[in-house]
């Protein structure tokens, strides 16, 4: 059972002079199987927290433990698979290879993470598929428009099967019954598989998709949705 725990976690950055706290004596865990909404304005921290929790970035202080094992004490060697093998992530820019194929942007990790060419493509297909690009999927990701993209970065995420689901704005970019579809997806994968996701969003419509809500302001987080933030698009 997959659980993600972030122990009085702290992430500094500084600036000039400035001081920046990003993410800011943080507590939270992530059960097996419950999605978790995080709303906050531009600039509260959210995407440094969810880097935090894939592995991307180390924590000044605190630990942050996945099944009990803590990821800044790991290697790079185990962080590396870490990554590659439990984390799937929807970044909030898409890092797309323009010329690649919807199925070869999608696929990219899955060789890395143990599938023959053959595998990686039967099963990324069916994720292509899944988030509606099964007509889309010899396309060059350059002549897709930009909800497509977003749906081939979620594919991607997807793909090798992830024990933890990070996304951040994943449906940034999309209209509101794809917005629906997607969310449900995610939902369901959480519920289905037992895997801890935590979705950055903007969206009130994401309320109705998530177990439990909470509120970053200035790198604090707070339990609920606090309704004057939500509404503040990034
Ligand atoms: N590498 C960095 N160096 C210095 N400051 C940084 C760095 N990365 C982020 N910050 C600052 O940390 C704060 C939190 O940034 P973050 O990207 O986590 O916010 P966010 O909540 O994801 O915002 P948005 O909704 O716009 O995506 C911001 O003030 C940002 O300017
Ligand atoms: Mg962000």
């Amino acid at each position: 059972m997959s659980q993600l725990e972030l122990l009085d976690v702290s992430k500094h950055y500084k600036s000039g002079s400035e001081l920046v706290r990003a993410v800011d004596s943080v507590s939270l865990t992530l059960s097996a199987g419950e999605l978790v909404g995080l709303y906050g304005p531009s600039g509260s921290g959210k995407t440094t927290l969810l880097l935090l929790g894939a592995g991307l970035l180390t924590p000044d202080s605190g630990r942050i433990l996945f099944d009990s094992r803590d990821i800044g004490r790991m290697g790079n060697r185990q962080r590396a698979r870490y990554r590659l093998r439990e984390v799937g992530f929807v970044t909030q820019s898409f890092h797309l290879m323009p010329r690649a194929s919807a199925l070869d942007n999608a696929l990219i990790k899955l060789p890395a993470a143990g599938l023959t060419l053959q595998q990686a493509r039967a099963r990324t297909t069916g994720w292509l598929e899944r988030v509606g690009l099964g007509a889309r999927i010899d396309y060059p990701v350059e002549r897709l428009s930009m909800g497509e993209r977003q749906r081939v970065a979620i594919a991607r995420a997807l793909v090798n099967e992830p024990h933890l689901l990070l996304a951040d704005e994943p449906t940034g970019n999309l209209d509101s019954s794809r917005t629906r579809e997607i969310l449900g997806l995610v939902r369901d994968i959480c519920h289905e598989r037992s895997v801890p996701g935590l979705l950055v969003t903007h969206d009130p419509e994401a309320m109705s998709f998530v177990d439990r809500v909470y509120t970053l302001r200035d790198g604090r987080l707070s339990d609920g949705l606090h309704a004057e933030l939500a509404a503040t698009p990034s």
